[in-house]
């Protein structure tokens, strides 16, 4: 190489520097940068071929062009660099902005479980007893013949026991028909005062709209020395009204259970006409919706009482019956089958 080499490749650098400067003007991405870096600082570039033939040079010439050389691949990768940083900066924040999380849109749906609307109204019935200071007892669903009827005045031949249409297991055990065998079950552990509600699960052979095979009731048990039928329409009308509302009245009508005397069937008065009369209560303007009376002195017998020194009362009532009339659902069943349109409404 000679002195006019020397001169030409001086020249090519500066062409190389101008051409770059105009590259660089046109680029918009980081992928460009990076294009234009192979192609003027890259491994096949001029500049770097160029540095790598320098020891061919005439010494002479070796340090002219070896610094002339250097110094536009430096000020060209500055320049490569700068940009690079700046597309890559750029390119950071739009990708932030892609995925930035709307805070403003809908969430997802969980299908959470929740109770059912009978365990809601359950708890919502005992709440009321507890503030009443009464307290919660339980008894078995399988149940002996003795603490469903027997203990209850309801011996083989009373005709009371045609009401029930029992699930008989055995001779001597069945499915509970009521929770009022509750009442035998506590009172035999316990002594008074006595004051208990006990909800669960009995069943009949029944179905149709106003029945089903399984149902649930809460029975109430009070014994106390004093007690009278006047402390029974309080508790009742006090719950009926915590439940239904204060608006809502109350009657008693006489009634027959062999387990309390005197019996009464309760009725709320119908909120669909008000008590006008209409299809739901019949036109009576009144619902039935417990079973009560005062605790039959014979029953102390098998408990060991005195029925000179205590007396009591007792009620008994169906769930389902207190949610159908509550929310205005018109079939039992609905209650057990389980589809989510009508278990989510509550
Ligand atoms: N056990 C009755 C039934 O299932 C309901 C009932 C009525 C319970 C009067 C009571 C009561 O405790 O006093 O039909």
């Amino acid at each position: 190489m000679n002195t006019a080499d020397s001169s030409e490749i001086i020249k090519k650098l500066a062409e190389e520097k101008g051409s770059f400067n105009r590259d660089i003007q046109k680029v918009s991405s980081a992928e460009e940068v990076y294009k234009l870096k192979v192609r003027y600082i890259g491994a096949k570039s001029f500049i770097i071929s160029t540095l790598g033939s320098v020891g061919n040079l005439p010494a002479q010439l070796r340090p002219a062009v070896g610094r002339e050389t250097n110094t536009v691949k430096k000020e060209i990768e500055a320049v490569l660099n700068q940009k690079e940083k700046y597309f890559k900066s750029l390119e950071f924040d739009h990708g932030l902005r892609k995925e930035k999380i709307d805070l403003s849109l809908p969430g997802k749906n969980m299908a959470a479980g929740k109770k059912h609307i009978i365990s809601a109204v359950i708890e919502e019935i005992e709440e009321i007893f507890v503030g009443m200071g009464f307290e919660i007892a339980e008894g078995p669903e399988v149940e002996t013949d003795y603490y469903n009827f027997e203990a209850l005045n309801t011996p083989a031949d009373h005709p009371a026991r045609s009401l029930h249409d029992t699930f008989f297991i055995t001779e001597n055990t069945l499915l509970r028909t009521h929770t009022s065998p509750v009442q035998i079950r506590y009172m035999e552990k316990n002594k008074p005062p006595i004051y208990i509600i006990a909800p669960g699960k009995v069943y009949r052979k029944d179905y149709d709209i106003s029945h089903t095979p399984m149902f649930t009731q809460i029975e109430g048990l009070v014994v106390d020395r004093g007690i009278n039928f006047g402390n029974l329409k309080w508790v009742l009308e006090k719950f009926i009204r915590e439940i239904f509302g204060k608006e809502r009245k109350v009657r008693f009508r006489p009634h027959y259970f062999p387990f309390t005397e005197p019996s009464a069937e309760v009725d709320v008065s119908c909120d669909i006409c008000s008590g006008s009369g209409c299809r739901t209560c019949g036109g009576s303007g009144w619902l039935e919706i417990l079973g009560a009376g005062m605790v039959d002195p014979n029953l102390y017998r098998y408990v060991n009482y005195d029925p000179e020194e205590v007396a009591g009362f007792a009620f008994g009532m169906g769930i389902e019956r207190i949610c159908m009339l509550k929310y205005g659902i018109n079939d039992i069943r609905l209650f057990y089958e389980n589809d989510l349109r009508f278990i989510d409404q509550f």
